[in-house]
């Protein structure tokens, strides 16, 4: 309700109206009366203008809840409502050869984050990175390849080489023209599966993949499902044929597409002039696979917008062949990725990797978690320091992809990603560590579910009433995330719990306190918070550090 005088939560009864074939106050009467007495903290129901208004007594509602979500632990917010579903979540999905970039650390890090929500809501979820390791580009690797490779140089730093190449390669052909035949015919062997150039394709492939595992592993992804576009190539034949049989594929200036004015869409190609794939005949491709070995309820791909169009035609022809693809498949975009203030040894094109932002904040974190411990003069020692700015420094770079509506562009600023009073990660961590070290010195165990000390018992404060509400939110802003695939709404919500714990936190000692039933409600308070932020910035990716 907007106004605290007309309840702390509201139930509208207007869409029942017309099943129930009463008006919506009649109906909130009789509803009052069948609750009233029967809902734990719930001390007073009123039915006024069509709702059902419930007030509840704070002090009831803070035990209650504060005590349901120590018990809950890592589980708050958890359901069962995804039991026997199957959702697929494709993302990262970088090209072989090339480098991880910021754009594919934005898909890598929303892909995860969404994965860890559904999961939670108890789905059957299932990480697919659909690798870029197919296409014309391959034959021109070979080529640059066998005339310019350098094998040290491949093994040590293998995307950097592959790049050397690659673009050594381009320079070439520009008075070279006999090099694009050269790769045109090594492509078509690859094709065709010759064993050489098959095996020169599988080691960029191989190399391209462990350097991205190390990405991978620092942030704490593993895929279930690695089949890139090549796994798709020798599928694309069965979906020829279906189009064929139901006469949806045209010619065009040799080409074979679908057209789809019908949708609105300009022509999907399937097939180019010269027989080879697509990219896009290989989603589609890639659809009914997926189709057929998971019998997904919903196949989600985190890709940029920039791709929407392309997405919006394979769903569209997959439409054309009977998967449903518009009530199942679902492009999930982002914005652009953009840099206020940083400066990076860029390459070509201005490509930032995602290694580069990842040590730079790290670094950086090291330097304001140093200056910290040395004017604080706390016992913290170098191993401990190292580790938590990894993990801190991780954690700002995730928060930052995750902390506004993935729409949006990204602009990425040191200023703020690592402001510990902000909107940032380090801010909901040094809440978590907060609260862990009033624990340690009230001498609760953190992981101990039974306590006794429940408190309130002499009345609530205003903040400590705000802040549990929020808590209480929390559940409610995991399934809003899943159903917007906003993961921004769970980060939102975290930071209005930790700051509103921290102005709580502030205005009044949690230990040094007369009164036993203040403490124990101010630890109490401190358990649960600490226990919906470490949830919370799980879910997001984000692991937690206990001092810092
Ligand atoms: N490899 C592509 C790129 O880096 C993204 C692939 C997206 N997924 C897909 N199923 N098309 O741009």
């Amino acid at each position: 309700p907007p106004r605290s005088s007309m309840g702390d939560y509201a139930f509208p009864c207007f869409a029942l109206s017309k099943t129930l074939r009463r008006s919506p106050q009649q109906i909130a009467e009789e509803l009052s009366g069948k609750l009233s007495g029967r809902l734990g903290f719930i001390d007073r129901i009123q039915a006024a203008g069509g709702y059902l208004n419930f007030f509840a007594t704070p002090s009831g509602f803070c035990s209650d809840v504060t005590s349901a979500i120590i018990s809950e632990g890592d589980d708050i917010g958890s359901s069962d409502e995804g039991k026997g579903r199957t959702i697929l979540v494709e993302y990262s999905s970088p090209n072989i050869a090339k480098p991880f970039h910021v754009g594919h650390a934005f898909t890598t890090i929303l892909g995860q984050a969404l994965y860890n929500i559904y999961k939670h809501l108890g789905y059957d979820v299932f990480r697919l990175n659909h690798l870029g390791d197919y296409g014309t580009q391959f034959g021109k690797l070979i080529s640059a390849y066998k005339r310019w490779g350098d094998d040290t140089a491949l093994n040590d730093h293998p995307i950097n080489e592959l790049l050397r190449i690659y673009v050594r390669f381009h320079e070439e052909a520009k008075t070279d023209p006999s090099l694009d035949n050269e790769a045109r015919e090594y492509f078509k062997n690859l094709e065709n599966g010759e064993p050489e150039e098959k095996k020169l394709w599988k080691l960029f492939r191989d190399l391209s993949l462990k350097e991205f595992s190390a990405i991978y592993n620092r942030l704490g992804i593993v895929f279930d499902d690695l089949n890139g576009e090549s796994f798709y190539s020798d599928k694309i034949h069965e979906i020829v044929a279906l189009l064929e049989e139901k006469g949806l594929l045209t010619e065009s200036d040799g080409a074979k597409v679908v057209m789809l004015d019908d949708f609105g869409l300009p022509p999907c190609i399937i097939l180019k002039s010269d027989g080879t794939t697509i990219y896009a005949s290989r989603d589609i491709a890639a659809i009914l696979y997926r189709k057929r070995k998971y019998g997904y309820e919903k196949n989600i791909y985190v890709v940029g917008n920039p791709q929407a169009l392309h997405f919006k035609q394979v769903f569209a022809v997959a439409d054309k062949l009977g998967l449903d693809a518009s009530g199942s498949c679902v492009h999930v975009g982002f914005g652009l990725v953009k840099f206020a203030d940083m400066k990076f040894s860029t390459r070509e094109g201005n490509i930032i990797l995602q290694e580069e932002l990842l040590n730079e904040c790290v670094k950086k974190t090291t330097e304001i978690i140093k200056k910290n411990r040395d004017e604080r003069k706390t016992d913290m020692t170098d191993q401990e320091l190292s580790e938590a700015a990894e993990k801190i420094g991780t954690a700002a770079v995730i928060y930052t992809f995750c902390r506004n509506s993935r729409e949006r562009d990204i602009v990425f600023s040191w200023d703020e990603m690592l402001d510990f009073d902000g909107d940032s990660a380090p801010y909901l961590m040094y809440t978590y560590a907060r609260c862990q070290s009033v624990l340690r010195k009230a001498g609760a165990d953190p992981a101990d579910e039974g306590s006794e000390r429940v408190g309130f018992q002499k009345g609530v404060t205003d903040e400590e009433y705000e802040l549990v509400k929020l808590m209480y939110g929390f559940g409610d802003a995991v399934k809003k995330s899943a159903e917007a695939y906003e993961p921004y709404i769970l980060v939102r919500q975290l930071n209005f719990i930790a700051r509103s714990f921290n102005k709580f936190y502030n205005n009044r000692p949690v230990l040094n306190c007369e009164d036993p039933d203040k403490v124990a409600s101010g630890v109490n308070i401190c358990r649960a918070v600490s226990t919906v932020m470490s949830a919370g910035m799980k879910l997001i990716g984000i692991s937690p550090v206990e001092r810092m």
